[in-house]
């Protein structure tokens, strides 16, 4: 409870206000109590002998989230998340990676197709003052992705301190629909954290026996690195690049005026027909495209409510999720106010037709493979021992390989989940499509290229890929729940791809 004393204290001396909702602001104190939402650094990467380059230093700094507060933060080149790497679907590209954060880290491209060398996982250890240098093929659909650390038991506290970022990947096919594309202005990357501090303006990463079991879930709204940010929007309509980028949280959003908005795209695609909706519901690690319209000038705070009524998945999950949030089911946070400018530029219509994916059916695969998520409580968990994360009773072991599947081979994965929490499952190296929840087909949200999907507590869900491009016996690809601190609790299993 001291934590929030903190931040009472703060509110009162240095930034009056700052944490109040915005819709509890006088009006005329809105904007100057605001932050602009900080657009991370666009980096395009440099083409050197046909092969982009990308550059990225991870380091340690300080990062201002209240006025006047230096809060020691991980990033990669900066102080808190990092830049946005544009990729081109088809190019050839190198990262550079260099470990300036005095500890032994990593970074994952969560959600892209590559070897497994150059996935970034466990097993690509980044020592301290080394540089790490994957390359690899862009081949993707265009798409929002993200990378973020994955050191091994240590994924949940890297992350929670900064060390992620988003990747935007583009290409001709989509750049023909007009969707807005202007990076800053009309086609943004939000990134939704929250996040707790300590008295010293620290942040606050708790290993206790509940943070494990809950995940790490804060009281402090961050957007893009900043508290209680405002976007001034210039065109009619822009695009949110959405990303969940918090350890354990599962966000509800719409907008305060529950305006509606169209959904583009999920995580690894955009979807085959755009759909209006007032709801969004993100697991950590999920990505979804919005295009919002603001042209009735009327500005809108961008908001996770703990409800999931109006939701179009309408999967009824109140219950785990309100556990999840650790009573109360209040995973209510008023993230980003939206202000439009007194003049709009006009945008392009959004097509309801966006892609045409090739759609999987459970007849193409030719292995089912079945996975079940438990959390046990047996006497060794009451002494503190052991991990009472597992999948197919068993916890991450980085020697094990749990599953090897044959490259060129497409296959159903059955999840389960028979524990009282729900898991956000996500598989390294493919995309998949998501054939059903509990024999249902999934709603028009659900029906795009995915790499990370809520799996409820006593829910069944399968999802089908194929296993193409990359084959390696020795180095394995991950899978496992997207809430950190269940990951590095050993709620993780490792599969190879062999020839
Ligand atoms: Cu986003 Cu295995 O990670
Ligand atoms: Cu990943
Ligand atoms: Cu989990």
């Amino acid at each position: 409870m001291q934590r929030r004393v903190f931040i009472q204290a703060l509110l009162a001396g240095v930034s009056t206000a700052v944490m109040l909702p915005f819709s509890k602001l006088p009006a005329a104190a809105q904007t100057n109590q605001l932050t602009p939402l900080p657009i991370p650094e666009l980096m395009r990467g440099e083409l050197k002998d046909g092969v982009r380059v990308y550059n990225l230093n991870m380091q340690r700094g300080t990062h201002e989230f209240f006025a006047g507060v230096k809060t020691p933060t991980l990033g990669i080149n900066a102080s808190y998340l990092g830049s946005t790497l544009k990729m081109r679907a088809g190019e050839k590209i190198r990262l550079n990676v260099t470990n300036n954060i005095g500890e032994t880290t990593t970074l994952h491209w969560h959600g892209l197709h590559l070897p497994a060398k150059a996935d970034g996982g466990p097993h690509q250890v980044i020592e301290p003052g080394k540089t790490w240098s994957p390359e690899f093929k862009v081949i993707q659909e265009a798409a929002t992705f993200w990378y973020h650390s994955h050191m091994h038991e240590k994924t949940g506290e890297q992350v929670w301190r900064g060390l992620a970022g988003v990747i935007i990947v583009e290409d001709n096919k989509t750049n023909a629909l007009n969707l807005p594309n202007q990076y800053g202005v009309d086609d943004i990357p939000v990134v939704l954290q929250e996040r707790q501090f300590s008295r010293d303006g620290g942040l606050y990463y708790g290993n206790s026996r509940h943070n494990m079991m809950m995940g790490m879930s804060g009281d402090v709204p961050v957007v893009n690195g900043a508290v209680a940010p405002v976007f001034t929007a210039k065109t009619q309509k822009i695009r949110l690049r959405i990303l969940n980028g918090s350890n354990a949280s599962f966000y509800n959003l719409g907008f305060d005026d529950n305006r509606k908005f169209l959904q583009i795209g999920s995580d690894g695609s955009l979807l085959p027909e755009s759909f209006e909706t007032t709801r969004l519901e993100l697991g950590p690690g999920e990505r979804a495209e919005i295009i919002v319209d603001v042209s009735d000038g009327k500005q809108t705070v961008l908001a996770s409510y703990g409800d999931t009524g109006t939701s179009p998945m309408g999967r009824g999950m109140m219950m785990g999720r309100g556990m999840m949030m650790g009573g109360g089911g209040s995973s209510q946070f008023e993230f980003l106010l939206i202000k439009p400018e007194g003049t709009l530029t006009a945008s392009a219509e959004v097509p309801q037709k966006l892609v045409s994916l090739d759609r999987l059916s459970a007849k193409d695969a030719n292995k089912t493979r079945r996975f079940n998520l438990e959390m046990t409580m047996g006497p060794m968990m009451m002494m503190g021992l052991g991990t009472p994360f597992t999948i197919n009773g068993k916890a991450m072991d980085m020697r094990r390989i749990d599953e090897v599947i044959k490259l060129g081979d497409t296959e159903i994965w059955q999840i389960h989940n028979s524990s009282a929490l729900p898991h956000p499952f996500h598989i390294h190296d493919i995309q998949f499509q998501i054939l059903d929840r509990n024999g249902t087909p999934p709603g028009p949200g659900e029906r795009g290229l995915k790499d990370t999907v809520t799996v409820n507590s006593g829910e069944t869900v399968r999802i089908i890929a194929k296993f193409e491009d990359y084959a390696d016996d020795k180095r394995p690809f991950m899978y496992h729940c997207h809430i950190l601190e269940h990951e590095d609790a050993g709620m993780m299993g490792q599969f190879t791809v062999v020839a």
